[in-house]
């Protein structure tokens, strides 16, 4: 069955939308994958601040999280009370640059959220090592890396719990969701006390999203590389009829209302069916990043070296990365700016999300780089074969 048609079908079942019983089973599904409790929410981001909330940290306490990043994840410790503080990255990898973490760690620090870049592996055992000196919490956040094996160990497996994300353009999508999964059973109880708190998914935020879905799927992919479509979209956007991925409030560091909430069972079918995909996807993606690895051959643009993790993303550096992503669209190639600037999107105003610009030159200066080449779902080599001809001869 088709994603929608899963959708559709779970849909007509209008007395179930909030609770019942197929989030429960998806529940089960990843307490299995993971061999200890998830719980399920309405979005990564929810699952952060869940987590924060669960612990008590709050107010006079700092959240250690990377520059090169999406505000997602400094929003929920705004939201807490919390200070995140910005470490560096390392250039190579795209995740935080230890020496960096180290340095940052100060005795108000209470937790490190430690970023698996684009399904590429933190340095772990480094970072559990540092936590423990320490006495610190790890959150994993394996919104960009469900699936992925570090040393054959699954992440969201080595921090005391990991958040995962089921958002749009993720490694598996349901529109919107989450989850927390707790590897520290002694932090089990506050964390399930605190999500039982949960209020239900907004049905109005659910039908928003569900149009969003319905509207690429049917006509905003066909229009989105002509400049009316274009205008059009982004019209619907600007005026609330679909949900954005990151409201006006959050471009500020406030909280919108429906975060956090429990996960709406009206998507965990499509989750399930998503997740039965999980590797298929993944192995799908993995071809093409190596693919692109294989065949640009272009000495100005950098690629990262190959890891053997999930290629959510595949990064190509280069100095006029605006330039040639506009030349992309052009020719209406689906290139991606994941992340474009740190505390990604332009929008999100820095200094209102703690952000002190200058203070993590790696993460600037890899944003103002970032290419992101098409791996989307479906992509056929024919496809990806251009995009090897469009970079190869890019400045030629
Ligand atoms: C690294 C990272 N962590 C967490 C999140 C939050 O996930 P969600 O969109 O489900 O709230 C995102 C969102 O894009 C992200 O990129």
């Amino acid at each position: 069955m088709t994603k929608s048609m899963v959708l559709f079908n779970s849909l007509l079942n209008i007395n179930n939308w909030q609770e019942g019983e197929d989030s429960e089973k998806f529940r089960f599904i990843l307490e299995d994958y993971f061999k200890t409790k998830v719980h399920l929410v309405n979005s990564g981001r929810s699952a952060i601040y869940c987590f924060l909330k669960a612990l008590k940290i709050g107010e006079g306490d700092e959240v250690i999280i990377q520059a090169y990043t999406c505000n997602a994840v400094p929003n929920p410790i705004i939201w807490a009370g919390a200070k995140p503080v910005y470490v560096d990255i390392d250039p190579e990898t795209l995740n935080a640059a230890i020496d960096d973490l180290a340095s940052k760690i100060s005795s108000k620090t209470k937790l490190i959220i430690i970023q698996h870049t684009f399904g590429r592996s933190a340095e772990m055992e480094k970072i559990l090592e540092l936590a423990k000196k320490w006495g610190i919490y790890v959150l994993e956040d394996c919104a960009h890396s469900l699936g992925a094996l570090y040393k054959e160990r699954r992440l969201g497996t080595f921090g005391d719990a990991a958040i995962l994300s089921f958002g749009r353009e993720k490694v598996i999508s349901c529109l919107t969701g989450g989850a927390l999964v707790v590897n520290n059973s002694k932090l089990e109880k506050e964390v399930s006390l605190f999500i039982s708190s949960l209020p239900p998914f907004s049905r109005r935020q659910l039908i928003k999203e569900v149009l969003n879905f319905f509207s690429w799927r049917t006509i905003f992919r066909k229009i989105y590389f002509n400049k009316t479509g274009d205008k059009l979209i982004k019209f619907l956007y600007k005026f609330d009829f679909i949900n954005v991925v990151t409201s006006k409030k959050e471009l500020v560091g406030e909280k919108p209302f429906w975060y956090p909430a429990s996960f709406p069972n009206a998507l965990a079918r499509l989750a399930i069916s998503e997740f039965e995909n999980l590797d298929k996807y993944n192995r799908q993606r993995n071809e093409v990043a190596y693919y692109y690895l294989k065949n640009i051959k272009n000495p100005d643009f950098s690629l990262l070296p190959a890891h053997d993790g999930i290629y959510l993303r595949v990064v190509a550096l280069h100095k006029d990365a605006p330039e040639i992503l506009a030349q992309a669209r052009k020719r209406g190639f689906w290139f991606g700016n994941w992340y474009n600037c740190p505390i990604y999107p332009e929008a999100a105003d820095k200094e209102k999300l703690g952000y002190e610009v200058g203070s993590c030159p790696n993460a600037e200066k890899a944003a103002m780089e970032t290419i992101d080449l098409p791996n989307y779902l479906g992509i056929s080599f024919e496809e990806a074969g251009k995009v090897v001809d469009f970079i190869n001869n890019w400045g030629k």
